[in-house]
C-alpha cells in the first residue's frame, strides 16, 4: 500500500497544497497566492511562471508542515484557462488566458452555425468560457508558434517532461468527443486548430512521470481538473450526489454515471473522471462570479473582505428591496451570455453596505438553484441535499440563503480543500493500482448542515424576483 501523498489544487486565485496520509488523514497544507490581472474587453490574465512558482511554493510549504515524505503526486488545475509555450523549452510564449476572459466571445460568435453540431460531439454549449475558444484567439490574435494548451498540460511538462491531459480537463475544451473520449477531428476543424501538436489523452490515475522541485523525485501519479475533483471527493460515498464549490466562481456538478450525457436544461455534458479505462460523466453548470463578486464589492471599499460577509449581512433583516445579478464576468448555464454584465437594481437613498451583502448572497444562491433545477430537469429526479466545499461556505449567511432558496438541506464540508482531497485520491490509486476508489477517498462528514428556514412559497417569490432581473437584463441587451 501506498503511503501519503502530495495533493495540490491550483486555482485561479491560488494554490493549495495538502499531504494527505492514509491512516491520518490531512497532515500537512500549504498555500500560495496568485493574481489574475484583469483589463478591458474581458481580459483576464496571468503569468504562466506565477502559476508554478505556486504550485512549488504550495507543495513544499504542504510537506514542510507535514513533517513527512510523500510517495507520490496528484494536481488539480482549473480547466479551461490556456496559454501556448514552446514544447521544446518549456519556454510560454503567451500569458495564461484565464478561463473568465471574454476576448473570444467573437470567435463563439463566427461559430454559431456550428453550435449545435458541437454541442451534440463534446457535450458543451459555445461560450468563451471554454478552451477551444480561446486557444483559436491565442492563434488569431498572439501567435501561432508552440503548443497551444490548457494550463495543466504546461505545468506537467514543466514538472516531469510529459505532454499529457487528463480526459476530464480535455473535456473542458470543446474539442473532445464525448462518446469517444478522444480529440474531435470535426471539432478541431471548426476552430482552426487541425494542425495543432496536442497532449495525449489520459486517465485520471495513472504514472505520468517523476518531478523533482519538491524534493527527491516523485511520481506525479494523479490528473484531475479541479471541479471534477470535488465531484469525486464528495459523491464517492454517494454517486446521486449534487456538489457545488463554491471558489472564484461558483460550480455545481452532479454525476450521471457510465452513459455520456447532453444536457436538455442547458448545463454542459462533461466528463467527470477516467479510471482504468473507464469513463464516467456528470452535468456541469457555473456561476462565473462568486468570490470574485466578493473581491468587487471588497475592492469598492463595500466591506472589508469575504470574513465581513456575516457581520455586515447582520446589520440589516433583509435585501431592503436591493437586486444584485452578479454576472461581473457574463452569464454561464443555463443562459450562457458571456456579454451580459452584472446589474445592481432597487437602490434608494437609504440602501446600505449590509443591504448590498445580502443582495449579492441571494445572487449567487439564486444561480446556484437554477443549476440545480437544470440537473433536476436533466436526471429526472430532484436533489435531495446539496454537498458544499470551497472558501464561501464559511459564510453563514451565503449558506443559509442558499438553503432557503433551494428548499433543499446544505451539507458543508468538514474538510476544506475537497478538491485537493479528490486529486490525492486518484493520486494514491495510481500509485496504487489495485486500490478501489471507494477506499481512496476520504469519508464525507459535514461541519454543518443549513436546513431551509423560509417556506416553498417565500422561496419561490424570491426567486422570481430574481429571475425578472435577469429577464430585464436578457431583453435590454
Ligand atoms: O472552470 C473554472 C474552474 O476550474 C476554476 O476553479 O477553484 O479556480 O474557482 P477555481
Amino acid at each position: 500500500m501506498a503511503g501519503p501523498v502530495l495533493a495540490i489544487d491550483q486555482g485561479t486565485s491560488g494554490t493549495k497544497a495538502l499531504v494527505i496520509c492514509p491512516e491520518r488523514g490531512v497532515i500537512g497544507s500549504g498555500s500560495a497566492p496568485v493574481r489574475p490581472r484583469y483589463g478591458p474587453g474581458g481580459a483576464v490574465e496571468t503569468d504562466p511562471a506565477a502559476l508554478l512558482a505556486s504550485v512549488v511554493a504550495a507543495g513544499r510549504r504542504a510537506l514542510a508542515a507535514s513533517g513527512s515524505t510523500v510517495d507520490a503526486v496528484g494536481l488539480a488545475n482549473q480547466g479551461e484557462t490556456v496559454l501556448a509555450w514552446d514544447p521544446d523549452t518549456g519556454r510560454p510564449l503567451t500569458e495564461a488566458i484565464v478561463w473568465q476572459d471574454r476576448r473570444a466571445a467573437g470567435i463563439c460568435a463566427e461559430l454559431v452555425p456550428r453550435g449545435e453540431e458541437l454541442r451534440r460531439l463534446t457535450g458543451l454549449p459555445l461560450d468563451p468560457y471554454f478552451a477551444a475558444p480561446k486557444m483559436a484567439w491565442i492563434r488569431r490574435e498572439r501567435t501561432r508558434e508552440g503548443v497551444v494548451t490548457t494550463s495543466d498540460a504546461w505545468l506537467v511538462h514543466q514538472l516531469t517532461g510529459a505532454f499529457v491531459t487528463d480526459a476530464a480537463t480535455a473535456g473542458r475544451t470543446q474539442l473532445l468527443d464525448l462518446d469517444r473520449v478522444a480529440w474531435s477531428p470535426d471539432a478541431l476543424d471548426a476552430y482552426g486548430l487541425g494542425d495543432e501538436r496536442l497532449p495525449a489523452v489520459t486517465d485520471a490515475a495513472g504514472t505520468f512521470g517523476t518531478t523533482g522541485v519538491f524534493g527527491g523525485e516523485l511520481p506525479l501519479t494523479g490528473l484531475l481538473v479541479d471541479q471534477q475533483a470535488a465531484l469525486l471527493a464528495q459523491s464517492a460515498s454517494d454517486p446521486s450526489v449534487a456538489k457545488c464549490t463554491y471558489g472564484t466562481g461558483a460550480f455545481l456538478l452532479a454525476g450521471t454515471g457510465a452513459a455520456p450525457r447532453r444536457s436538455t436544461g442547458g448545463l454542459a455534458g462533461c466528463v467527470a473522471w477516467r479510471l482504468g479505462g473507464r469513463t464516467s460523466y456528470c452535468l456541469d453548470g457555473q456561476v462565473y462570479t462568486a468570490a470574485s463578486a466578493v473581491r468587487w464589492l471588497t475592492d469598492l471599499g463595500v466591506i472589508a473582505g469575504a470574513a465581513d460577509l456575516d457581520p455586515v449581512g447582520a446589520t440589516v433583516p433583509d435585501s431592503g428591496g436591493v437586486t444584485f445579478v452578479p454576472a461581473l464576468a457574463g452569464l454561464a448555464a443555463p443562459w450562457w451570455r458571456s456579454d451580459l454584465r452584472g446589474a445592481v437594481t432597487g437602490l434608494g437613498l437609504d440602501t446600505s453596505a449590509g443591504h448590498l451583502v445580502r443582495a449579492l448572497c441571494e445572487g449567487i444562491a439564486a444561480q446556484v438553484v437554477e443549476l440545480a433545477a437544470a440537473v433536476t430537469a436533466d436526471r429526472g429526479t430532484p436533489l435531495s441535499v446539496l454537498r458544499v466545499d470551497g472558501g464561501l461556505t464559511r459564510s453563514a449567511l451565503l449558506m443559509q440563503t442558499q438553503a432557503d432558496l433551494l428548499q433543499r438541506p446544505v451539507e458543508v464540508s468538514a474538510l476544506p480543500d475537497v478538491t485537493a482531497l479528490g486529486v490525492g485520491a486518484v493520486a494514491r490509486m495510481g500509485a496504487d493500482p489495485a486500490l478501489p476508489l471507494a477506499r481512496a477517498v476520504p469519508d464525507w462528514k459535514p461541519a454543518a448542515v443549513y436546513e431551509p428556514r423560509i417556506g416553498p412559497d417565500e422561496a419561490a417569490e424570491r426567486l422570481d424576483v430574481f429571475r425578472a432581473a435577469v429577464r430585464a437584463l436578457l431583453e435590454r441587451s
